[in-house]
C-alpha cells in the first residue's frame, strides 16, 4: 500500500473515491466546498438522514457530478467534536469501507477531522495503520484464493488544505503504515500452523527479514551452543521435541556505536501441548499461538527497519516446541539455569518462563538500556484482564511508565500488576532454589516474579499477552498485538 500526504483542494482531486468527513460540530471546509460543487447533493443526503450521525458511520455516494472524483465516501464524525475513542471508530469505518469498496485508490480529506484531545499526527498514524491493516487476510493455506480479480486498494493520498506541517504528516503516515506492516508479519507468523511454524522456521524468517538490510544481522544458537552456555532450563523444554530449539538474535544497529541497546525478547513456543503435564484437548489448536510474543518482536523489528529508526535494538527469540515424549522433562525434575539458579519443574506446562529465564540471563551480555519481554505466559492473565488489555510487570518505574504511555497513545493498552516481594514466596521449593509454578492465586504475578529473578542486572519489563495476542471462535486469528505498543515505545525513545 502506497500512502502519501499532499496539499490541495478536495474538489479538484482526480480519484476513484474521495473521502469526506461531516458531523454535528465544527467546520468541514472540504465537505462544504465539494457540497457546493455538487449542487448541494452531500448536504441533502445528510439532511435526509442517509448518513447516521454516529462516529464511524459511512455512506458511499456511488456517482457524483460537478467534481473530478468518481465517488464520495461520506464519514460521520458524530454529534460532538470527536475525541480519541471516536477517532478509533472513524478510522476503522473509513478503513473497512475503502477496503470493501472495489476501488484502487482514494483521497482522504483528513484535514476536516479535528480531534478535541489529539493532534493531527496522532490521527494520521491511526488512520494509516487502520487502512493498511483492514486489507489483511491470511489465506496461505486455502487452495483457492477467494477472488482472483478482486480490486485491491493500493494507493491512498491524505489531503490537507494548506502546506502546514507536511513533513511531520508524511512521517506520521509512514509510521502508521510501518506499524501495520509489522502487525501483518506478526499475524502471518502467528496464524501459521505448528507443523509449519517451527523454531527453525522462525530462524529462517529472521534471516529473511535481514536480507538486504545492512543494519540488521542475525545469529541463531542451536541446542549444542545453548548446552555450552549452560542453558539447561531452556533445554529442559526443547528436549521433549524432535524440533530443535533456537535462540535467535536479531541485531539492529540504527543508533550510535556504543549506545546501549533496547532488548525485545519474545516467547516463541511454536506449539504448547503442556508437555507431560498435558493440556486438555479442547481448543488446544490455539496453542500454536504460544509464539505470539516472538511474532510481536518480528513485527516490531520489521517496522523499526522500515522506518530506519536511529536506535540500537536487539530482538531475541526464545523458541522451542513443548511436547510430551520419552525424552521430555517430568514433573519433579530439577535443572540448573544459565544463571546458576536451580529450578524444580513442578509443572511442565509452565514452560514459557523456563525458556525466557535463560534468554534473560543471555541478555546481560548486551548491557541493555532496557529489556522488555513479551509472552503468552499465563491463562490467569485472561482471568485478570480479559482480551482487552495486556498485563505489564516491571522492576523499573520509568520503563513501566514509558510502556503504559506507549500503550495508551497507540490504543494497544497495558495495565500494570504489582510485582510485590510478598508474592515471591509462592515459588519456594523444598528441593531447588525455586519451583516453576506458584499455585493458583495470582498466577500472572508469580510468573512475573519468576522472571524477575533473572532480570536483576537491567531495567526490565514483562508483558503478558495471553489475552490480547489472538482471538478465538468465529474470528479466530492473531491480532498483531502488541506491535503497536512496542513500536510506539521505540518511537518515543528516538523523538
Ligand atoms: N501458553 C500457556 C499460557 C496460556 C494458556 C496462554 C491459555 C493463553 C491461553 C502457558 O505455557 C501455560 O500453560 N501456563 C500455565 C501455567 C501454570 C501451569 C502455572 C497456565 O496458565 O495454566
Ligand atoms: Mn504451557
Ligand atoms: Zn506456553
Amino acid at each position: 500500500m502506497e500512502i502519501t500526504v499532499k496539499s490541495g483542494g478536495a474538489a479538484k482531486q482526480q480519484t476513484q473515491c474521495l473521502v469526506l468527513f461531516t458531523g454535528g460540530n465544527g467546520e468541514f471546509p472540504a465537505f462544504s466546498s465539494v457540497d457546493k460543487d455538487t449542487g448541494g447533493l452531500l448536504s441533502s443526503l445528510v439532511e435526509r438522514g442517509d448518513l447516521k450521525q454516529a462516529a464511524g458511520q459511512v455512506l458511499m455516494v456511488p456517482t457524483v457530478t460537478g467534481i473530478k472524483a468518481e465517488r464520495v465516501l461520506l464519514v460521520a464524525t458524530g454529534k460532538d467534536q470527536p475525541k480519541a475513542s471516536a477517532a478509533e471508530k472513524i478510522c476503522a469505518g473509513v478503513a473497512r469501507a475503502l477496503n470493501g469498496a472495489r476501488v484502487n485508490d482514494a483521497v482522504i480529506a483528513f484535514d476536516d477531522l479535528q480531534l478535541a484531545d489529539r493532534d493531527s499526527n496522532w490521527l494520521l498514524r491511526l488512520l494509516a495503520r487502520n487502512i493498511v491493516s483492514a486489507g489483511y487476510k491470511f489465506d496461505e493455506y486455502k487452495s483457492k484464493q477467494a477472488d482472483n480479480n478482486a480490486i485491491v486498494l493500493g494507493k491512498i493520498a491524505l489531503l490537507q488544505s494548506g502546506r502546514k506541517a507536511l513533513e511531520g504528516h508524511k512521517q506520521a503516515a509512514a509510521e502508521g503504515s510501518a506499524i501495520a506492516n509489522g502487525m501483518a508479519l506478526a499475524r502471518d507468523l502467528s496464524n501459521r500452523p505448528g507443523n509449519v511454524c517451527t523454531p527453525m522456521h522462525l530462524t529462517g524468517e529472521a534471516k529473511k527479514l535481514a536480507r538486504g538490510v545492512a543494519k540488521l544481522s542475525i545469529k541463531a544458537l542451536g541446542e549444542k551452543e545453548m548446552e555450552k552456555l549452560g542453558m539447561h532450563s531452556f533445554l529442559s523444554v526443547s528436549k521433549g521435541s524432535v524440533e530443535e530449539g533456537q535462540l535467535i538474535q536479531m541485531d539492529y544497529k540504527g543508533g550510535k556505536k556504543g549506545d546501549k541497546p533496547v532488548v525485545l525478547l519474545g516467547k516463541g513456543i511454536t506449539f504448547d501441548t503442556g508437555g507431560i503435564s498435558l493440556k486438555p484437548g479442547a481448543a488446544m489448536d490455539e496453542m500454536k499461538y504460544d509464539m505470539c510474543g516472538a511474532a510481536s518482536v518480528f513485527g516490531a523489528m520489521k517496522a523499526i527497519v522500515e522506518l530506519q529508526l536511529p536506535i540500537n535494538i536487539i530482538g531475541l527469540i526464545a523458541t522451542a516446541e513443548n511436547m510430551p515424549a520419552g525424552h521430555a522433562s517430568k514433573p519433579g525434575d530439577i535443572v540448573t539455569s544459565m544463571s546458576g539458579q536451580t529450578i524444580e519443574i513442578l509443572n511442565t506446562d509452565a514452560e514459557g518462563r523456563l525458556v525466557l529465564c535463560d534468554a534473560l540471563t543471555y541478555a546481560e551480555r548486551f548491557k541493555p538500556k532496557a529489556v522488555v519481554d513479551i509472552a503468552t505466559l499465563t491463562g490467569a492473565c485472561i482471568m485478570a484482564l480479559g482480551h482487552n488489555i495486556s498485563a505489564l510487570m516491571s522492576n523499573d518505574e520509568e520503563l513501566a511508565d514509558a510502556l503504559l504511555v506507549a500503550g495508551n497513545v497507540s490504543g494497544d493498552k497495558a495495565w500494570r500488576l504489582p510485582l510485590d516481594d510478598s508474592y515471591q514466596k509462592q515459588l519456594d521449593s523444598n528441593f531447588a532454589d525455586m519451583a516453576n509454578i506458584g499455585g493458583r492465586p495470582a498466577g500472572t504475578i508469580t510468573a512475573g516474579c519468576f522472571l524477575s529473578r533473572y532480570a536483576k542486572e537491567f531495567p526490565w519489563a514483562h508483558l503478558d499477552i495471553a489475552g490480547t495476542a489472538w482471538k478465538s471462535g468465529g474470528e479466530k486469528g492473531a491480532t498483531g498485538r502488541p506491535v503497536p505498543l512496542l513500536v510506539q515505545y521505540i518511537l518515543d525513545q528516538v523523538s
